[in-house]
């Protein structure tokens, strides 16, 4: 399961990125279905394709979409299935989709997206007494999960998505438990439910009562011992003894109150496991779905580098204020050399041999571009179409545009890179050993 905010990287489509996006939507949703994912919930990020691409990929790719509040304008009535009905193990579970309603979503007319105050009480009531277990995939924020794990009861598991890049331990809010993964596939939440005829989230009631006997033993090894050792003397009034007959007299009657309740209850509380498993670049590839994801890929290459042709490059380009590393070596042979022996000289060409480089995606921090900033560059249209002497992680992409200083270096400085350049893009995304002080003495352009 999964709560939504999977297809896109934001909540609308950056201009001219309408077929790349959608794509890649595609094969996301294709990648999930091959991972047996049994329904999705939807978040306003998902709909930047609209609508039909939803419908077309639930079509498709046979991917369930869940959302009870995503709804037809004009009927009032949800455009996906609102809610799915499950049985695992002989447990019957109900699993619900909630779209959160507070994101600005433009002048899309094709659907409204109802408050969870004016769907979800309803939706809940419905199930009651036709199913074991109910689950929420909200992509609310936490906040307002927590609010509605307040104030609705039956609720039993709320998987939140969308907001916060963090992993987050289960919590739990009367008998509603909350969990959530961190954004962005960087980790897989495996959480093994133990769901009973009790139907209420605890501690194991047996478990309780041992260490409350445990406690309870202690106390009265305590209380054995000041009377062994005060045989004469009055202990009515010592304050210690006092203290733990009162310890006692309230440990015997939390026993015998857990053990009603032990014997009240319909089989063990509900229990819980969770681990979140770190999806590393060095854990093995599913071969199922590294098919998936060099197929999509390709696509998009292909895709772009048809769009080469197509799209114009804009006069008063960025690109006039940079050289190309073959300018530099006239006055800086010495330092050209070098950088020719480190891996940035070939950065392109690693793209290139893997059928990447026509990847807006990837581009960007394989070429020579220097201030990195993605919505100009992409507005520009200069991704695709870099003359050669850029299409390399040159002098430039860390000292700075350099055409004026190449045309008079007494008067136009270059600048010299600092850890904050190399994070541009060294994140932690593409390189998850990134050192400064390592790294910089292999990069760094010899003196003279
Ligand atoms: C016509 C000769 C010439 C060309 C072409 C040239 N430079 Fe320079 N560069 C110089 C001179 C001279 C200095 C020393 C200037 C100074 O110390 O003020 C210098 C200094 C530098 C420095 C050191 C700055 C510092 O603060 O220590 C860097 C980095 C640099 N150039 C990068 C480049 C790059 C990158 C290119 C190509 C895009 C380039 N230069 C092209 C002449 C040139
Ligand atoms: C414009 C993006 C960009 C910038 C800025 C950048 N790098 Fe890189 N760096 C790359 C790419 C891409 C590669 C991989 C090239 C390849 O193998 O094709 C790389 C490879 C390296 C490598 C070799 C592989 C490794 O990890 O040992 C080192 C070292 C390195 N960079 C250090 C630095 C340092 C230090 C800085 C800052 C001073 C820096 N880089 C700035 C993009 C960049
Ligand atoms: C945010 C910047 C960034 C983006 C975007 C990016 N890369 Fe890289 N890439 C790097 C850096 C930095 C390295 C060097 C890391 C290292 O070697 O430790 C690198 C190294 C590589 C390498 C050589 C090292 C290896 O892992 O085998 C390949 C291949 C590569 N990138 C392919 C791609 C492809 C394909 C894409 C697009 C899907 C892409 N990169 C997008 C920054 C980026
Ligand atoms: C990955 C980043 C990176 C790239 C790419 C790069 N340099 Fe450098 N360069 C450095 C660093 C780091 C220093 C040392 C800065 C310092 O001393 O603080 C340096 C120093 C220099 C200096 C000054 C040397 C001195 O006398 O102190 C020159 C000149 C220079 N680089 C030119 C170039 C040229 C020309 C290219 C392209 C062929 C290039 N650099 C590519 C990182 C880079």
């Amino acid at each position: 399961m999964d709560s939504g905010a999977l297809l896109f990287k934001q909540s609308s489509i950056r201009p001219g990125q309408q077929k790349q996006e959608t794509l890649t939507a595609r094969g996301i949703a294709q990648a999930m279905q091959a991972m047996n994912c049994r329904a999705v919930g939807i978040a306003p990020r998902d709909l930047a394709g609209g609508i039909d691409l939803l419908k077309e990929i639930q079509d498709k790719q046979n991917l369930n979409w869940l959302s009870m509040n995503l709804v037809d304008p004009k009927t009032q009535q949800p455009i996906f299935i609102p809610s799915m009905h499950v049985v695992v193990d002989g447990t019957g579970i109900t699993i619900l989709g909630l779209t959160d309603n507070q994101a600005d979503r433009g002048k899309d007319a094709n659907y409204s997206i109802l408050p969870w105050q004016e769907v979800l009480p309803e939706a809940i009531a419905r199930t009651a007494g036709s199913t074991d277990m109910v689950i929420l995939l909200s992509n609310y924020p936490e906040k307002i999960n927590n609010e509605i794990a307040g104030t609705i009861d039956g609720i039993d598991l709320i998987l939140q998505s969308g907001h916060s890049t963090s992993n987050k331990p289960p919590n739990k809010i009367k008998n509603t438990l909350l969990a959530q993964t961190g954004a962005r596939g960087k980790y897989l939440g495996l959480m093994h439910v133990n769901w009973t005829e009790n139907g209420q989230w605890g501690e194991n009631i047996s478990d309780r009562i041992r260490a409350e006997q445990n406690r309870l033993d202690r106390i009265n090894w305590q209380i054995g011992r000041m009377e062994k050792r005060s045989r004469d003397k009055n202990l009515e009034n010592d304050k210690r003894y006092k203290q733990l007959t009162m310890e006692k007299d309230l440990a015997n009657k939390k026993i015998a109150a857990l053990q009603k309740a032990k014997e009240q209850a319909t089989g063990e509380p509900c229990s819980f496991t969770n681990q979140f498993i770190g999806l590393k670049s060095s854990m093995p590839e599913d071969r199922e779905i590294q098919a998936i994801i060099d197929q999509t890929t390709l696509e998009v290459n292909r895709l772009n580098r048809k769009r080469v042709h197509t799209s114009a490059r804009q006069q008063n380009s960025v690109l006039s204020t940079l050289a190309g590393w073959q300018q530099c070596r006239q006055c800086h042979p010495k330092q050209v050399s070098f950088w020719q022996t480190t891996d940035h000289a070939g950065a392109w060409q690693t793209l290139k041999q893997d059928n990447q480089q026509f990847n807006e995606d990837c581009l960007l921090c394989h070429v020579t571009l220097p201030y990195y900033d993605a919505d100009r560059v992409r507005a520009e249209n200069l991704l695709l179409q870099l003359p050669a002497s850029l299409n390399t992680v040159g002098c430039e992409a860390c000292h700075g545009p350099a055409a004026a200083h190449s045309k008079d270096p007494e008067v136009a400085q270059t600048i010299l890179p600092n850890e904050k350049t190399c994070l541009q893009c060294h994140t932690p995304d593409h390189d998850d050993n990134f050192v400064f002080s390592d790294k910089l003495g292999k990069i760094r352009c010899p003196r003279g």
